[in-house]
């Protein structure tokens, strides 16, 4: 099974309608779309791209798919997601789901990053997910830098001591843990 799908699975399995998540990558919106019909009408989903054409995909993809959604788009950096999420995010969001890599169909040189992604990793753990909520990470190891953004997230899962399943599909991994 491909792990995006297998990451879909197994969120939908733990979101409830009513729960608000975070899409720390929306690229062109697949995983937001997926996240909005799971937590519903009431329930809200907090996007980040730092790229213009992923937004445009992604809001095309998400008045097909699901007009009616709560869903709130920043271009910006998942690294800034402090200054962007409202303080009823605190501790509440039942998931954050990053699918690291490049845009499928952009320009594969604009990829996340090491550094940010940890950042970003560190302030979805310890100030967005609420206690028992999911962490699904996509790492793809193929690009320029992506075998070290690959290893750094490895390290960080080491660092934060939870349980983490992880499943390899050759080159890919994907990470699921609940806090
Ligand atoms: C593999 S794609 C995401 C696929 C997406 N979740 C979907 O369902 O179509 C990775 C995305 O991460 C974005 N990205 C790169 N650096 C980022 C950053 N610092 N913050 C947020 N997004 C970033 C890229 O622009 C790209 O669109």
């Amino acid at each position: 099974m491909r792990l995006t799908k297998l990451a879909k699975e197994q969120l939908s399995k733990f979101l409830q309608p009513g729960d608000s998540a975070i899409d720390a990558t929306v690229g062109n919106g697949q995983d937001t779309v997926f996240l909005a019909m799971q937590v519903g009408l009431s329930g809200q989903i907090h996007g980040f791209d730092i790229q213009d054409d992923a937004l445009i995909n992604a809001r095309q993809l998400i008045e097909k798919q699901a007009p009616e959604s709560n869903v709130e788009l920043y271009l910006a950096g998942h690294e800034k997601m402090d200054k962007h999420l409202p303080d009823n995010m605190r501790s509440n969001s039942a998931a954050a789901v990053f699918n690291l890599g490049y845009l499928p169909g952009g320009n594969k040189s604009v990829t996340t990053r090491t550094n940010t992604t940890l950042m970003a990793l560190d302030l979805a753990w310890a100030k967005y997910l609420k206690p028992r909520g999911m962490l699904s990470i996509l790492c793809y190891p193929g690009h320029p830098g992506g075998q070290e953004e690959t290893e750094a997230v490895g390290d960080w899962l080491i660092k934060i001591n939870a349980k983490v399943i992880t499943t390899r599909s050759l080159g890919p991994v994907l990470h699921l843990v609940q806090k």
